[in-house]
């Protein structure tokens, strides 16, 4: 099993990889294909569950699907991402709604997506033994104070940036996810701390990068201009299961070979 000293050993080695799951079937493959964290991601709002952005995603849909990332899960770092005002306004409830995550659901870690606000219970949880994962730039729980474009494009925002991320990893942060903010500040923190930044939509001079499932293999409806498509999925869902409704229309489905008949249930009537 990969621990959070595994994957800060890997920065500067080798680049780190990430990528979201929402359930078992897919973290099961996510991990098989060898991807080093999995990311139970409040994206799952947009992703899965339907929503128009992550802000309705709530602590027991989090955790249920934490449950079962971490069942479908062997090796990867399984990350629980805090949703929306789960945390960050009492310092009591924020432990007690992550520390769930890992007490009660499996996750090896936490995601917060952070500010000025969430150095001091970066700082909390790190002595209770909860490894935090910090998120700066773009952070879609603030959709409706900056929108989705690129942060940080001025050097007073850049320079918060820098700092916000310092006073992190002074916090006791394990790592750092920077998503949508310009290459150049991206690898001049990924410079300034030691803890490894993992980017999204960040450029390439950070430690690893992340990206959320459905982008990767296909199967949103949109994505995000900095998200790349790997693979068709949509295209072969679709077709896999039009063509079981052909078959059941035809009378093909199910064949001799998917049912069992007893003969002494014959003459029932
Ligand atoms: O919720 C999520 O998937 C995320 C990643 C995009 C970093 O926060």
């Amino acid at each position: 099993m990969t621990t959070v000293r595994d994957v800060q050993a890997m920065a500067g080695d080798e680049q780190i990889t990430m990528l979201t799951a929402y359930d078992a079937a897919t973290a099961n493959i996510v991990d098989e294909a060898g991807i080093d964290v999995v990311l139970v991601g409040d994206s799952m709002g947009n992703a899965v569950l339907g929503y128009d952005d992550t802000l309705p995603v709530t602590v027991d849909e989090v955790a249920s699907r934490v449950g079962a990332v971490a069942r479908g899960t062997d090796e990867a770092l399984v990350v629980a991402d805090m949703p929306f005002l789960s945390f960050g306004a009492d310092l009591a409830e924020s432990v007690e709604n992550c520390g769930r995550m890992l007490k009660e659901e499996g996750a090896n870690a936490v995601k917060l997506e952070s500010g000025p606000h969430t150095v001091e219970l970066t700082e909390r949880l790190s002595d209770l033994g909860i490894p935090t994962m910090a998120h700066l730039g773009l952070t879609p729980q603030s959709v409706n104070q900056t929108g989705y474009t690129q942060q940080a494009t001025d050097r007073e925002e850049a320079t918060e940036i820098l700092e916000l991320a310092q006073a992190h990893e002074e916090a006791g942060a394990f790592a750092l996810v920077l998503e949508h903010v310009p290459a150049n500040l991206a690898a001049q923190v990924t410079e300034a701390i030691d803890i490894p930044t993992i980017g999204i939509g960040a450029g390439s001079e950070c430690d690893g990068q992340v990206l959320v499932f459905t982008d990767v293999v296909g199967l949103a409806k949109s994505s995000p201009p900095f998200a790349a498509q790997f693979g068709d999925a949509r295209t072969e869902i679709h077709d896999a299961v039009s063509d079981y409704a052909d078959a059941v229309r035809a009378g093909e489905f199910p064949a001799e070979e998917h049912a069992n008949t007893e003969s002494e249930l014959d003459d029932l009537y």
